[in-house]
């Protein structure tokens, strides 16, 4: 099979290369893929860089530990492992490889293994690039502003970094909740989270933690500003979500403001949540079917060939994205 390998940290033009691989063979809980789409994020990028570098204690030091990257799936079921009895080879499905791990999935590939928990049966009413975009973007916004700091009708919301792929599922998320969504972006991002029902503020124009609005809850998706800082913009009882590893890189890029923002909970001066992104068979599905009733859309920057996953990750790299990433796969 085609996949996209690495051996060694770096640019993804200099370090990702379309290699022929045996097919991996799915063991006891999981299933193999015959992978039609998959996206780029986060998890992705920092896998292909090495940066911030205090995260290769856990990927590897020097290169590495497993060659392909690419955590987010959407194909069709291949072959059964042992155990698998809620699916059958056919199905078409999607979901996550993710584990502990930040390098051993393996989704920018022909065929993925992938645990079975942690797919769910595609809506058919939706195509496979909107199902893989889906995944990460997807749940990690739906955690955050349905479980974390669940939102209700009439909340003020400000989502920050609104623009990208967690940002546009977010505003929309909280759109459908019935909140009154503010979206902070670029000015290129502007007609788009505006069509996606919120107010903008243009980053490049206004800086939202000097003005007088307050919100119930603020998804800090980008933590360009200082913790402290951003949450003078909460209304009492507001809730901050700092979600972001930063988008500079060196030894520990945004996990600084991330121990900032936590500390900034800890004292008691805000109510200060992480939130988690839980890929199980129950957020897919929810996931699925808001997108399949057409309540929520998947907002798709470009489509890449696997051919060209190194240009894909670099484009995710540039924190410029509007939307998602995704690679499919005829
Ligand atoms: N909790 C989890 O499990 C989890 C999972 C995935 C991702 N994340 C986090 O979520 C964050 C967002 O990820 P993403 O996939 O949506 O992509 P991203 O690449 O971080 O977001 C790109 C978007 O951010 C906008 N942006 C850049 N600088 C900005 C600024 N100063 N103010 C407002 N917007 C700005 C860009 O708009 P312009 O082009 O106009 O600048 C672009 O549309 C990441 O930092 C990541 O660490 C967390």
């Amino acid at each position: 099979m085609k996949a996209v390998v690495q051996n060694r940290y770096g640019p993804p033009a200099s370090v990702l290369a379309v290699k022929d691989l045996a097919r991996p063979e799915p063991g006891p809980g999981q299933v193999l893929v015959r992978v039609r789409a998959t996206s780029v994020n986060t998890p992705d990028w920092i896998a292909v860089t090495g940066v911030p570098y205090v995260l290769r204690l856990q990927s590897g030091l020097k290169a590495p530990a497993d060659a392909v990257r690419g955590t987010d799936v959407a194909g069709i079921v291949a072959v059964i492992g042992e155990g698998v009895e809620d699916l059958r080879v056919g199905d078409e499905v999607f979901g996550s490889l993710w584990t502990s791990s930040l390098t051993t999935p393996g989704a920018f590939a022909e065929y993925a293994v992938a645990p079975a928990a942690q797919l769910a049966v595609k809506p058919a009413g939706i195509d496979f690039a909107t199902a893989a975009a889906a995944v990460m973007s997807g749940i990690t916004a739906l955690c955050a502003v349905r479980d974390t700091a669940p939102v209700r009708e009439g909340d003020r919301v400000l989502v920050n970094g609104a623009s990208g792929g967690v940002g546009t599922f977010a505003v929309q998320l909280t759109v459908h909740y019935g909140a009154e969504v503010t979206g902070v972006c670029g000015p290129t991002g502007a007609d788009l989270v505006r069509g996606l029902g919120a107010r903008v503020v243009d980053y490049t124009a206004a800086d939202f933690t000097a003005a007088p609005e307050r919100y119930d809850l603020i998804l800090d998706n980008v933590l360009n500003h200082r913790p402290s800082r951003t949450a003078r913009a909460l209304a009492p009882g507001g809730v901050l979500i700092p979600n972001s590893v930063g988008n500079s890189g060196g030894l520990t890029a945004g996990l600084g403001r991330m121990a900032g923002a936590k500390l900034l909970g800890l004292t008691g001066r805000a109510d200060v949540r992480f939130s988690p992104c839980t890929v199980d068979r129950a957020n897919l599905t929810a996931i699925g079917e808001l997108l399949d009733t057409g309540a929520i859309k998947a907002v798709i920057d470009r489509a890449y060939t696997l051919d060209e996953t190194p240009e894909a990750v670099a484009h995710m790299l540039g924190h410029h994205a509007k939307g998602n990433v995704v690679i499919t796969i005829p």
